[in-house]
């Protein structure tokens, strides 16, 4: 057997699978995210470990034979949020997530200091708010004193990796989303770290995806009735284990994954790649290998907003069936999933959303129906960027919350003219983590045979022609709301 524990935003969620890829059981535990000013979005890194060993206990508590004889764990991970550390390794503060947004004054920073073609060069990626470098300058601008005890800083699975192993170190998938790793060597850039201000000292230790890094405490395995024996892999960030997990393991494979973030994701298999940063470009879950990546910030975001805001009573099926008798288009309404600012192709952590083409007959579902496609026409963006660098894309492997509707897997083939895959037993980034544990236990050869034994493709849905036909008007005009609107936000 083995375990994937997904860090997510909204939860942690734990994963057991027999070594052929079948799963056994699942158990998750919520998270709270705080927003105590306008842009800031922070969580107690204590809260991972004990949201992780609640659910791994609950695991244990229904399959506890399983459980008790699993050989190996591994992790996925939200990215980029900084884990400040003191000289215990004790938070210093909480961490501040990927979709806090404080850090424009220090983005700039890093571009007058580093410059953006170094950065581009070693980093392969813009200064962008949510990377962990602009939010290590936050600290170090605003609270200084608390910086000065800082010793390292880690990214949030590495930290609840750390709080059940007792071991400290940063993974390469992730440790590409800090800005600080040259991509292409895998080894971490004094180059960036000096010149942006960040003392060389504070750079943790590096491993691979599929590295053992310990094994689980004392105090986890008492906790949640693991075996102290189990190996534990250092796994990945969400998206690298997102593309694992959907069998986005060789060049010409993509995916969408529809979270609370969403992002459309290209295999490369090479790391030296030229690259422009208008998507970001990041090592993989696979060792050796990247990923190009565009993301919206708010894609499942939004729609949760929309629904906590103004469906309260219905669940989230009756809100897509309700979406489902609305006509391609909404009725002319159009939605821009700005809620918190955006990432691609914009990088503009200002710009907020609007309905464009309110009508007086339309009613609550053309606005979900509007939300819903303004959330796949952004990640239309990004999809056109990654075909723009020469890519041919006719499939996509659709996880996430938007591979859990039918009605939406229709929507994304006709707004991305493409086939759309979903998966059987699709159970995102946590099952590319428990892919790493069974390829690092040797379980499975590597990551082909993993991915054999556990991607098992359920439906494929391919586009209309009238309907795509009327998104691609739709999308004209999409496209044209980010410029109008940046001017007033
Ligand atoms: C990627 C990003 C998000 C988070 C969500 O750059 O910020 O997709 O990883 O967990």
């Amino acid at each position: 057997y083995v375990i994937g524990v997904d860090l997510g935003t909204s939860g942690v969620k734990t994963l057991l699978f027999k070594s052929d890829g079948s799963l056994i059981g699942e158990a998750s535990a919520p998270l709270s995210v705080y927003h105590d000013h306008d842009g800031y979005s922070e969580q107690e890194p204590d809260d991972w470990y004990n949201a992780a060993v609640s659910a791994l206990a609950d695991l244990n508590q229904r399959f506890p034979d399983a459980v008790g004889q699993t050989a190996g764990l591994s992790f996925s991970g939200q990215m980029h949020g900084l884990v400040l550390l003191d000289k215990d390794n004790k938070p210093l503060r909480r961490a501040i997530l990927w979709n806090d947004t404080r850090t424009t004054t220090e983005c700039q920073q890093i571009n007058d200091r580093v410059g953006e073609k170094t950065l581009l060069d070693i980093a392969k990626n813009k200064a962008l708010e949510g990377f962990t470098l602009p939010k290590l300058l936050w600290v170090k601008n605003n609270e200084p004193d608390l910086y000065s005890e800082a010793q390292s800083f880690v990214l949030p699975k590495d930290y609840l990796r750390y709080k059940m192993t007792g071991r400290l170190e940063m993974e390469y998938s992730d440790a590409a989303g800090t800005l600080l790793l040259d991509v292409a060597k895998q080894k971490w850039s004094t180059k960036i770290a000096e010149a942006s201000g960040v003392a060389v000292s504070l750079l943790p230790q590096l491993t691979s995806p599929t590295a053992e890094t310990g094994q689980i405490n004392s105090e986890t395995a008492d906790k949640t009735g693991l075996n102290e024996r189990i190996s534990v892999f250092a796994g990945g960030a969400d998206n690298a284990c997102g593309a694992v997990g959907s069998g986005v393991i060789n060049d010409g494979k993509t995916m969408c994954s529809i979270g609370t973030s969403g992002v459309i994701l290209s295999h490369e298999s090479n790391r030296t790649n030229d690259t422009d940063g208008t998507l970001h470009y990041f090592n993989h879950g696979v060792p050796g290998d990247c990923y190009t990546m565009g993301v919206t910030l708010a894609a499942g975001y939004s729609l949760d907003w929309f629904k906590q805001t103004f469906c309260t009573e219905e669940s989230f099926e009756t809100v897509m069936d309700k979406i489902a008798e609305k006509p391609v288009g909404a009725n002319g309404l159009i939605f821009t999933p700005y809620l918190v600012g955006e990432r691609t192709p914009y990088p503009d952590a200002a710009i907020r959303s609007s309905f464009i083409g309110v009508d007086a007959s339309h009613d609550k579902w053309d606005f979900a129906r509007a939300v819903v496609e303004g959330i796949t026409f952004s990640l239309r963006d990004s999809l056109e960027l990654i075909q723009k660098s020469g890519k041919q894309i006719d499939e996509i492997v659709s996880i996430g919350g938007g591979a859990k509707s039918d009605t939406w897997l229709t929507i994304q083939a006709n707004i991305f003219q493409s086939r759309i895959v979903s998966l059987e037993s699709e159970q995102g980034p946590g099952q590319g983590a428990a892919m790493i544990a069974a390829v690092g236990t040797g379980a499975c050869r590597d990551f082909t045979e993993a991915a054999e034994a556990f991607v098992k493709p359920k439906t494929t849905v391919y586009p209309s022609e009238s309907s795509a036909k009327q998104y691609e008007e739709l999308y004209n005009i999409y496209q044209s709301v980010y410029e109008r609107t940046a001017p007033i936000t």
